[in-house]
């Protein structure tokens, strides 16, 4: 089998950099290709690609527009020609770093960014990456033995669990829960286009619990600290879920935890 290779969107920082750091060292025949949208501050993830030569493939993507993620998906067809994994992993809270608390903070400018950057970046990520997949090995997740119900790639849009409208008990962060709501939505549509013909791409949103991560700092004092995930103990906790994502598992969010997060 050729050796996978998993493309990291949002890889500057955080949970992204975190999922590159991952793939390095847990699976040594693997391929990383990172995107962020601006390389030459990307110094931790630059720092990477060079203790690791020949294996990381660093590019340039602004996920809110999708000029940059055409000539990525053009670069990618070139020098590899397909891919067994896509992790979706930038977002913002909101423009201004914390979530609305009321209705009478709503911006309709801050809302249209939040969707541009958490919902509409990930779809169009797929637009343009779902061909590359379907030529993928199936290199990440598990194969069944029944030929039909394999896999060749495996598409990850990393939500929130304030994004479950079942979920919301409290209100609030307008902008962010509506993307995720919605980002959530385009999961479901993914795995039911994506999994209509042969070879199947399967498709989830993946909840990384409240992560020690720039996104949630302004939060951190309100979080216990043994409810406070440090990016590795998250990355390791979605990793085991992809690690066994088949088609079956398609179409749905899970939590860190593994359990099911409804919509
Ligand atoms: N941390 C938590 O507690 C938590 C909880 C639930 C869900 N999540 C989700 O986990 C994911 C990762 O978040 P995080 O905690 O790792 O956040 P983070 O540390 O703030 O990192 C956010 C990442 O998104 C990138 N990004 C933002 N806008 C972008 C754009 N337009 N184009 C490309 N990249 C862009 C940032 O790149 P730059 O360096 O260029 O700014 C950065 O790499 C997000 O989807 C978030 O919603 C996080």
């Amino acid at each position: 089998m050729a050796a996978p290779i998993a493309l990291i969107q949002g890889a500057s920082r955080g949970l992204g950099l975190e999922f590159c750091r991952h793939v390095l060292k847990n699976k040594p025949l693997a391929g990383v290709i990172a995107t962020c949208r601006d390389p030459d501050r990307a110094v931790e993830l630059r720092g990477l690609a060079d203790q690791h030569p020949g294996r990381v493939t660093v590019l340039g993507l602004d996920v809110d527009r999708e000029e940059d993620i055409r000539r990525a998906a053009e670069r990618v067809t070139e020098s590899f020609g397909r891919l067994d994994l896509v992790v979706n992993s930038s977002a913002m809270l909101h423009p201004s770093g914390k979530g609305e608390t009321s209705l009478k903070e709503v911006s309709a400018q801050d809302l249209i960014s939040t969707l541009t950057t958490n919902t509409v970046g990930p779809l169009i990520m797929a637009k343009h990456f779902a061909p590359l997949l379907r030529k993928g090995g199936g290199g990440f997740g598990q194969q069944p033995v029944e030929k039909a119900n394999r896999h060749s790639g495996i598409i990850v849009n990393i939500t929130a669990k304030v994004g479950s409208i079942s979920d919301n008990g409290l209100g609030g962060w307008y902008s962010y829960r509506m993307s995720k709501a919605a980002l959530n939505m385009a999961t479901k549509n993914l795995s039911i286009e994506l999994g209509r013909h042969r070879p199947k791409v399967v498709c989830v949103s993946l909840h990384p619990g409240t992560v020690n991560t720039d996104l949630s700092r302004p939060y951190h004092r309100n979080v216990p600290k043994d409810k406070l995930f440090s990016t590795q103990h998250s990355v390791n906790c979605l990793m085991s879920i992809i690690d066994t994502l088949n088609v079956e598992k398609t179409g749905k969010a899970y939590s860190w935890d593994g359990t099911v997060l409804p919509w």
